[in-house]
């Protein structure tokens, strides 16, 4: 794996569905030329069905034993890797999961507020059974409501970053470009 001055380990990317972790996470990762890592599509791989098969045919339950045995072996694999990894807006909202993440690498926040998350739900389709099939206004009372309940968990993020502008090429360029400063002063 490639080594690099600007990444000290792995950074794992946490916040709510539509906060743009897979966008962000992977320019990073290009940016940074380590490996990008999403957990969903590892999950969709590792299980050759999608999300939404799986939380059909074995509910949210079944859904957060597979991607907790996922994260732990990929979390292993962050002892000695560089690499940016996306995870699911619910995988780190158990009891000491963040604590885990921020002892292996870079536990950053993506922050964007809630009516831009609304926003990239509803563009994103129904591929997340959680607001599948909701209206607007059912969309954001459900994210509301969970935000309410994984802000305890997103806030323990050793860093958090502003994740609310990366709705073109353009803004995404820039917004990596904050992401190294942050990175910059997250490891002084
Ligand atoms: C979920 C978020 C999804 C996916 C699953 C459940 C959640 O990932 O893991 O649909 O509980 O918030 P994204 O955050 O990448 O959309």
């Amino acid at each position: 794996m490639a080594e690099n001055s600007a990444v000290k380990g792995p950074i794992f990317l946490v916040g709510f569905m539509g906060s743009g972790k897979t966008t962000l996470g992977r320019a990073v990762a290009e940016e940074l030329q380590v490996p990008f890592v999403d957990l969903d599509e590892c999950i969709e791989e590792k299980e050759r069905r999608s999300i939404r098969r799986i939380f059909d045919e074995g509910g949210e339950a079944r859904f957060r034993e597979i991607e907790a045995e996922i994260l732990d072996s990929l979390t292993d694999r962050g002892k000695k890797g560089f690499f940016v990894i996306a995870l699911g807006g619910g995988t780190p909202c158990r009891p000491g999961v963040m604590e885990k993440l921020s002892e292996r690498g870079l536990t950053v926040y993506l922050e964007a507020p809630v009516d831009r998350i609304v926003e990239r739900l509803l563009l994103e389709g129904d591929k997340r059974p959680l607001v599948a099939g909701k209206d607007e206004e059912e969309v954001k009372a459900t994210v509301i409501a969970m935000m309410g309940k994984r802000m305890p968990y997103y806030s323990k993020a050793s860093v958090t970053f502003d994740s609310s502008r990366l709705e073109n090429e353009e803004q995404v360029k820039a917004s990596v470009k904050a992401f190294m400063r942050l990175l910059e002063s997250a490891y002084d």
